[in-house]
């Protein structure tokens, strides 16, 4: 099964090869548990894995206080209901939907500063493919230091054990860009997403719902988010669909939701929460209209998740 599946793929690479490229080696974890000082010098702005360091409060480049237009008008447009209520409610013909990307292991999310806007192709990004081409990234990993990557003209193929992606862009673009300093975990009035994919690179859930969803569905939902983690973010977001006015968000994985099914919320965030690619617990530093910051569910590291739901097994 698997020499036909890598036939496969060299066969359509070998038809429809573009480009290849070699991504450099992930080179060791960086230590991102350690503090950081509210004041950087330049040197301590960049860093091998995403240009520009992460956690340093910068005024040049982000401090989490300077230029947040660029990211969000603070428009209220954003957390208000206009529409029909009965619209986005709750329909149990209309089931979950769980999504995910293929992101590479070395992948690595480039940070922008405040000066540069960051635009996302995606209704919900979760590591995202900025837009251009339609293509096929098939990776063929033959040694975890080296990748090589070829790109695929529009081919319908998933192999997930192949890494082999699907989405829009060149390599070079695949990108979950965001901002070096993340949100602190909490709930919010409203949060811009170039901060939460942040804080889904640390491994941490991200709960968005329609400002017109269903009182009760969001409160269902927010006490299972609440219940399970502390890595938490919760936020309105005002591009969900009409069938889904509510979804979660993990590095990589989105499950969008007309109606809450606890027993569907709590086994995606026992599988997909805490697998970011960077593994720390550490707060964020954006805190603009956070409502509440979130509580320790287990311990800080959420070693435990959902600790009240232990015999949920699916
Ligand atoms: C934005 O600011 C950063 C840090 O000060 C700098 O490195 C970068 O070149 C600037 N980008 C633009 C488009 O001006
Ligand atoms: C705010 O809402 C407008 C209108 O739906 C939308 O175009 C815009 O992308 C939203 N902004 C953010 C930051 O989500």
């Amino acid at each position: 099964m698997f020499t036909n599946i890598v036939l496969l793929c060299s066969a359509v690479l070998s038809a429809y090869v573009l480009e290849w490229k070699m991504v450099s080696p992930f080179s060791g974890e960086p230590d991102v548990n350690q503090e950081v000082p509210l004041k950087s010098n330049n040197n301590r702005l960049y860093d091998a894995h995403h240009g520009i360091a992460m956690g340093v409060e910068d005024p040049n480049c982000d401090d989490a206080k300077v230029n947040l237009k660029v990211d969000w008008f603070m428009n209220p447009e954003n957390y208000t209901c206009y529409e029909d209520k009965r619209l986005y409610a709750p329909k149990t013909t209309v089931h979950p939907i769980h999504s995910l990307e293929h992101i590479p292991v070395s992948y690595s999310a480039p940070h922008k500063c405040m000066n540069e806007s960051i635009e996302y192709s995606e209704a919900i990004p979760t590591l995202e493919f900025t837009t251009g081409l339609n293509i096929v990234y098939c990776l063929s990993e033959r040694s975890k230091s080296k990748y090589k990557v070829m790109l695929v003209d529009e081919i319908d193929i998933v192999l997930s054990h192949l890494e082999v992606l699907r989405g829009r862009g060149t390599l070079q673009l695949l990108s979950g860009t965001h901002r070096p300093l993340w949100a602190v975990y909490g709930e919010y009035t409203f949060l811009p997403r170039q901060r939460w994919i942040h804080n889904l690179e640390h491994g941490g859930v991200v709960m968005l719902y329609h400002p017109c969803a269903n009182k009760n569905q969001v409160n269902t939902l927010r006490n299972l988010v609440k219940s399970c983690l502390y890595r938490h973010v919760i936020t309105p977001y005002n591009l969900l669909s009409l069938d889904r006015p509510l979804a979660l968000v993990t590095w990589g994985h989105r499950l969008e939701m007309s109606k809450v099914a606890s027993e569907i919320v709590v086994d995606f965030i026992k599988k997909h929460a805490l697998h970011g690619p960077e593994k720390t617990h550490r707060d964020g530093q954006y805190s603009l209209m956070l409502e509440e910051h979130a509580n320790v569910v287990s311990n800080i590291e959420d070693s435990n998740l959902c600790p009240n739901y232990e015999n949920i097994n699916m």
